[in-house]
């Protein structure tokens, strides 16, 4: 494998920083604090291409690889993961899930948009009773003929107020187990859909977190992807990918997290030097900088196998496990290097580690992941 980046790769990266640093950077704190996100800031992802990374350039997209995507991913985190989680689960679940599995008119009516950022979608896969246990799912799809009846609650849905297209995991056939399920397309606005409040949360608190509720709302047959029973797959498939989306997402918290401690630790004095003088110090940056170089190799190989053609189930959860167990680390000691400043918001870092956490729950637990891993690895 050889990781040289491109000059378009550079490129990309750069623009992502460039973005993040001028962008994403001012109000993020203020963001955070009023759990808010302006439309603004999602449109101008979308005219840089953030929003479509991989999308074919037909569908409006960026045509470009996981590399690239996860390049992109790992700078909008070093400053603000509630943007790059709105860029995640819009490239790699809804854009790459319609692109892959979707029929023409579905790519035309719904991808086009969603591309190009002029819209954002959702993933409604979990319910309060089915988190991990995505096979339990209780939301109900009963064919009518030319169209579904669609019944149940979605939680903790990313994008789950400001999107426009939600892609809607529920069950038509509960004697056929995970293959009596399907994937639909909600869109805002049809009736019996209603939204619940934004969730209060302990990090992320930019991005919009709500419960979703399906009261007979009747989704046309031709907004089901893929065939028949195709959803707990669909929802499988579409993840696999997602978690590269995601572990992209906890290097970049990690490596955010890192740089500030880095440059704190040369500026702080105690004892009469800067404190990276001190081995206390030093060797927690020294282990921090080679598991963020660790958990990056594993993001880059999972992105890697997903661009060359080879399975990335297994990359790509080891990517996620390892990077967001780096995240959740390396934002702990970077407040700890902080001290006291540590743990006021104006220096970033306690919010890079209430941010930490969610990379280890949502697209699958670490012990999913760990699930994934060993089945995977005892079956070889
Ligand atoms: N690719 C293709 N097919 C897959 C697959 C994959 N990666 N993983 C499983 N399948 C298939 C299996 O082959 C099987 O099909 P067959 O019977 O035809 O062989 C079928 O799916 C059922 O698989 P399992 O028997 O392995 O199912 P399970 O009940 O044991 O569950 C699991 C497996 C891995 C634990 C799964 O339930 C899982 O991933 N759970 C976590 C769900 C999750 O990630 N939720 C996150 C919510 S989305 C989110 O967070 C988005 C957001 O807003 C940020």
């Amino acid at each position: 494998m050889d990781f040289t980046l491109s000059e378009e790769q550079l490129m990309i990266q750069q623009a992502a920083k460039d973005f993040a640093q001028n962008e994403l950077l001012p109000g993020v704190i203020e963001r955070d604090e009023t759990q808010t996100f302006p439309w603004e800031l999602v449109q101008k992802m979308g005219e840089l291409g953030f929003m479509g990374m991989m999308v074919n350039e037909k569908y409006g997209g960026s045509g470009l690889g996981t590399l690239s995507y996860v390049l992109a991913m790992e700078e909008l985190s070093k400053i603000d993961a509630s943007a790059s989680v709105m860029v995640s689960v819009n490239n790699s679940l809804v854009c790459w899930g319609l692109e892959t599995y979707g029929t023409e008119e579905q790519k035309e009516k719904y991808l086009t948009r969603l591309a190009t950022g002029e819209i954002i979608g959702a993933f409604c896969l979990s319910e309060p009773e089915a988190g991990s246990d995505a096979t339990s799912q209780k939301t109900t799809a009963i064919d009518k003929g030319d169209h579904y009846l669609l019944n149940g609650t979605k939680n903790w849905i990313t994008n789950g107020n400001i999107a426009e297209v939600y892609l809607v995991i529920a069950r038509t056939d509960r004697e056929k187990g995970h293959r009596g399920i399907n994937a639909l397309i909600v869109e805002k606005g049809m009736e019996g859909f209603d939204i619940g409040p934004k969730e209060n949360k302990l990090g992320i608190r930019g991005s919009d977190t709500h419960s979703l509720m399906f009261n007979d709302v009747k989704v046309p047959k031709e907004n089901r992807i893929g065939e028949d029973g195709f959803g707990f797959k669909f929802a499988m498939k579409t993840l696999a990918g997602g978690r590269i989306g995601i572990a992209a997402q906890a290097l970049g918290i990690a490596a955010g997290a890192y740089e500030l401690a880095l440059k704190y630790s040369k500026e702080r004095k105690a004892f009469g030097t800067e404190i990276a003088n001190h081995q206390a110090i030093a060797f927690k940056l020294a282990d921090m900088h080679t598991k963020i170089q660790a958990a990056r190799n594993l993001v880059y190989q999972s992105a890697w196998d997903k661009d060359n053609g080879n399975d990335y189930t297994l990359s790509g959860a080891m990517a996620k496990l390892y990077a967001s167990e780096v995240a959740m680390e390396t934002a702990i000691e970077a407040v700890q290097i902080h001290g006291g400043n540590g743990f006021v918001k104006d220096y970033h870092v306690e919010r890079f580690m209430r941010d930490a956490k969610i990379t280890q729950i949502y697209e699958g637990t670490s012990e999913i992941q760990k699930i994934v891993i060993s089945r995977s690895i005892l079956t070889d």
